[in-house]
């Protein structure tokens, strides 16, 4: 299935020779990987032989670059004094940009990339997210999510980049090599989560994939052989289950199918907190070599492993494995030569060069659904309506996993709007309509933006157990649109959201609609093309559903089962040029 890798035998010895020099305790120390701050002091890195270090939601790393990297490096130093001198991998989830640190440049998320096609455009993308993430002091993010999501229904569709296998390869491939291909400015990526987390039931977070073998290999392997062949440092495990194991614990997966067959050989990491989870050294034995032990986890991780150990329940040979792939990259992405962050990237953080890619995927992203009455492009002596909150908010417009975990409700540094857009390329008159009841009447065209408010994982599943969103526009949402068309006012709809949605009522009051899913820190990208300056290119990464009957069963219409009729289907879009969809 993948073709056999160069052993590169200089590394390897050296991986071997430090290997043979560990014991038990530093290895376990290797597989560990805590938050930089209330897992673990800084002492307890030298004491605990701490292997790596993630930064999530919670208190940041310090209130500007300079002082992230010196935190990182302050607990780097820690490791070099022990004795071995290992050092180490420092995490976070950049997923769409160094989407941690306000004042780097947000991307589209992977929906708004998958919709533009464009590889070497996810490609830069890729590699400016790994300098800007170096910038800040990282070595390691948890990205791209490489999943196929089978039903909307799913909080985390945005995180990936389609329901088509072979798109998702082509971009996967594209994402890592910009991440880790571009010499010293490279990070480690991580392929995420394996296996069928976007394929489970009833698109539940977490919830269980049933699936056949046969399935996932057609449908979900194939973006992590293209992963793997591109040298993919990581592959993260996650949380669903699978033939009803965990997949944490899904030995036949882990180290069957992904470690022999598909011969990855780099680290399997667990997802958060997995070892008192999903059976705690039954992860280890299928095949875990690094363990997010956090939130209260590393004591009983380290104690629980080491007991196993010493009673026989895990053996050596499997913690050398684990302790080998981990050493491999360290070595192979420069941790030994120099573990330092590098301060002369600090100043190119969010620099306009990164945004202009930022705003071409942006322009790119966007898919035509609809154009009457010619309303696009807009001509820029118009009269026009900007209606919607989403509409000045770039918190609203990046989705989850923006400046913090659940993301932003408020606009935030370096970030434009949809409407800030407009203005700058409008020589009419633009009037602000925020909440949608302003009496206007004489416009010549109202852009209405509507959407979703942003949420990260679980809290985004609709009829999961925070079940906060739904497959329609909210009530409010739908009046801004019915309060101009009402008035026989012509009315471009552009939808803000992480995934499709029943719009299909929507659709028919409108002139035109734009699918603008998640855009990032760019907002005033959308303007070049509303106005024309760009043409539409952005195809349709997903089936979009007709109605919410569409999810009667396990999953939405996709890809493969034409049982239900899409309304529109993958690949649909117009452009200016042809109002029919190429
Ligand atoms: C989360 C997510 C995973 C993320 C990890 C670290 O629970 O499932 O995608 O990389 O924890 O934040």
């Amino acid at each position: 299935m993948a073709k056999k890798f160069n052993i590169d035998l200089d590394l390897e010895q050296k991986v071997d020779a430090l290997i043979s020099q560990m014991t038990l305790e530093e290895k376990i120390g290797q597989m560990s990987q805590v938050r930089h701050f209330d897992d673990i002091s800084p002492e307890d890195i030298k004491t605990k032989y701490i292997g790596s270090v993630i930064h999530t939601q919670g208190p940041l790393p310090g209130s500007n670059a300079e002082e992230w990297q010196e935190k990182f490096a302050m607990l780097q130093k820690h490791v070099l004094s022990t004795r071995l001198k290992i050092p180490l991998l420092f995490g976070v989830d950049a997923v769409h940009g160094q989407n941690t640190y306000e004042g780097a440049t947000i991307f589209p998320h992977n929906i708004g990339l998958g919709a533009t096609g464009n590889d070497e455009l996810v490609e830069k993308a890729a590699a400016i997210t790994a300098l800007e993430s170096k910038a800040t002091g990282f070595n390691w993010v948890f990205s791209p999510c490489v999943a196929i999501p089978m039903n909307e229904k799913w909080g985390r569709v945005y995180e990936a980049f389609s329901e088509c296998p072979d798109l998702t390869s082509r971009l996967a491939k594209a994402s890592v090599k910009g991440h880790q291909g571009h010499g010293d400015t490279g990070v480690m990526a991580t392929a995420k989560h394996f296996i069928g987390d976007g394929a489970t039931d009833f698109g539940v977070e977490g919830g269980n994939c049933s699936l056949s073998r046969e399935e996932v290999v057609e449908r979900l392997i194939p973006p992590y052989q293209a992963a793997i062949e591109s040298g993919v440092a990581s592959i993260m495990a996650s949380f669903n289950t699978l033939d009803g194991i965990p997949m944490h614990a899904h030995k036949a997966l882990i180290t069957g199918l992904l470690k022999n067959e598909l011969q990855f050989d780099g680290i399997v990491v667990s997802d958060w907190k997995a070892y008192s989870r999903f059976g705690r050294n039954d992860i280890i034995n299928a095949g875990i070599d690094m363990v997010m032990a956090v939130d209260g986890d590393l004591d009983d991780f380290q104690e629980g492993v080491k007991s196993a150990v010493l009673e026989g329940v895990i053996s050596e040979d499997r913690i050398n494995d684990a302790v080998r792939r981990i050493l491999r990259q360290k070595f192979r992405f420069g941790l030994f030569d120099n573990p330092f962050p590098d301060k002369s990237l600090i100043g190119k953080i969010g620099i306009p060069e990164h945004r202009a890619v930022a705003r071409q995927a942006v322009r790119e992203s966007l898919v035509l659904l609809k154009n009457e009455n010619q309303v696009l492009p807009l001509k820029k002596n118009s009269k026009i309506a900007v209606v919607g909150p989403f509409a000045n908010n770039s918190g609203l417009q990046s989705g989850g996993w923006t400046i913090n975990w659940q993301g932003n409700t408020e606009s935030y540094q370096g970030a434009t709007t949809i409407l800030e857009g407009i203005r700058k390329f409008s020589s009419g008159e633009v009037i602000y309509d925020q909440d949608g009841t302003a009496e206007v009447d004489d416009v010549d065209v109202a852009v209405i933006v509507v959407g979703e408010n942003p949420y990260a994982e679980f809290f985004g599943d609709i009829g999961g157990e925070m079940n906060l969103f739904q497959l329609t526009l909210t009530e409010e949402h739908q009046k801004y649109i019915s309060n101009y068309t009402e008035k026989g006012i012509k009315t471009v709809v552009i939808l803000i959201s992480g995934r499709p949605l029943v719009i299909t009522e929507q659709l028919e009051q409108s002139d035109a609609f734009v699918a603008a899913w998640l855009p990032g820190s760019e907002g005033d990208g959308i303007a070049e093309v509303l106005f024309g300056q760009f043409d539409f290119k952005g195809k349709l990464p997903h089936s979009w559903p007709k109605s919410v009957e569409d999810y009667q069963g396990k999953f939405g219409p996709n890809y493969w089962d034409n049982s239900i009729e899409p309304l529109f289907p993958f690949g649909y879009g117009l452009n200016y040029q042809k109002n029919t969809s190429s």
